[in-house]
């Protein structure tokens, strides 16, 4: 590995990510999820009582009580450690998935593992490792296996940011070889692979390369919410800088991609821009199977700690139930199939979906 991967410096990038995501403006600016494109069509006579509102969904086979979750963010320094416990404490008291940040530290410095393994705050929860894919295609797969072991994970995310590297100083460059590194680890890992883009979203395109890898599960990750092409930006200088304000909105929108992803036949994690949970009930309603979010975690984690983090996942689930209610649906299969207007914008994205 360069020299830019020191313990040193991966650690600065950490603590430089987290500090950026929480003071700057690192979001979308002159484009969206198209979350707000899809309006569900309300019912005054639901003839459900909230008590029976089911929000429980399935991930991977796996059934979780709640259908937010908490994207992969941070590890590999003390604070990011600090982090983690606190949203997997409330990830496990409500039944969330719970995603750390890329665990490449680890492959230098075994020992800030600590920073990443929640398990003894979150015994019962669905835990998802992460690894960039360019890392994924370089190392061979018991290393993989080992990165899942010393956190005790159920599933590995492997991260697509071809965005982000190419704007970030020392970033990688050379992206070939990682279809097929995905490949080998979802033949050979013992846990599932997840495919998660970072903030550019899925096209039909990538999915169809994905499939064709054997991939089951994926995290959208469109574009609407933290742009990573943004975060870079904002860390850079000069041609690089200005590349990165160019690409600031770069990729496919959050709604577009979970439409490919279920069209696909993938189980989805829905992400990037979900902001509330009427955003997060439109992303359900579109297929996804879990409606994720990273920036807003991070600032209540920051902000208020562990009840904050609480707040939050009680907006979202209660909004959530509310829609689902409003919309005559007992649970999530039947959101799936409640009535909906989608915005001209929205439905030309979705026509470039492939079965
Ligand atoms: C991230 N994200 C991320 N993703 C990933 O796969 N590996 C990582 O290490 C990180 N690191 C990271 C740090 C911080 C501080 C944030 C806010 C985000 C991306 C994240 O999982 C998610 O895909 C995007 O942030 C989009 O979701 P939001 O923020 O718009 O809800």
């Amino acid at each position: 590995m360069p020299d830019h991967d020191t313990p040193a410096i991966l650690g600065q990038r950490k603590a430089d990510h987290i500090d950026l995501c929480y003071r700057d403006d690192v979001e979308a600016r002159d484009r969206e999820t198209l979350l707000d494109d899809v309006v569900l069509l309300h019912d005054s006579l639901p003839e459900l009582s909230v008590d029976e509102i089911d929000l429980s969904t399935t991930l991977l086979g796996r059934r979780l009580r709640a259908p937010i979750m908490v994207s992969g963010m941070t590890g590999g320094i003390d604070q990011a450690g600090t982090i983690n416990r606190i949203l997997a404490e409330v990830a496990e008291a409500y039944g969330m998935a719970f995603g750390v940040g890329s665990q490449r530290a680890m492959l230098r410095d075994p020992s800030v593992a600590r920073t990443f393994n929640i398990r003894d705050v979150a015994p019962t929860t669905m835990v998802l490792g992460n690894i960039g894919a360019v890392q994924a295609a370089e190392l061979p797969t018991s290393a993989l296996e080992d990165l899942v072991g010393a956190i005790g994970a159920d599933a590995l995310c492997i991260h697509l940011n071809p965005g982000q590297e190419i704007i970030q100083d020392h970033g990688d460059r050379d992206f070939r070889g990682c279809v097929d590194g995905i490949a080998r680890a979802v033949a050979e890992l013992s846990v599932p692979v997840i495919a998660k883009e970072t903030g550019c979203g899925l096209s039909p395109r990538t999915l169809a390369k994905l499939k064709a890898a054997g991939v089951p599960a994926v995290d959208v990750s469109g574009v609407g919410g933290t742009t990573w092409v943004g975060v870079e930006a904002l860390r850079g200088r000069g041609v690089r800088q200005r590349v990165g304000d160019a690409l600031w909105d770069w990729g496919v929108p959050t709604a577009a991609g979970v439409h490919y992803a279920h069209h696909a036949g993938l189980d989805c994690i829905a992400s990037g821009g979900i902001r509330n949970g009427r955003q997060a009930a439109v992303a359900l309603a579109l297929g996804a199977n879990v409606a994720s979010s990273a920036l807003p975690w991070l600032k209540a984690a920051m902000d208020g700690g562990a009840d904050a983090a609480r707040e939050v996942a009680d907006t979202f689930l209660e909004t959530i139930r509310a829609v689902l209610l409003l919309t005559g649906s007992r649970d999530l299969e039947a959101l799936r199939s409640a009535p909906r207007v989608v915005g001209p914008t929205l439905e030309r994205w979705m026509r470039l979906a492939q079965p």
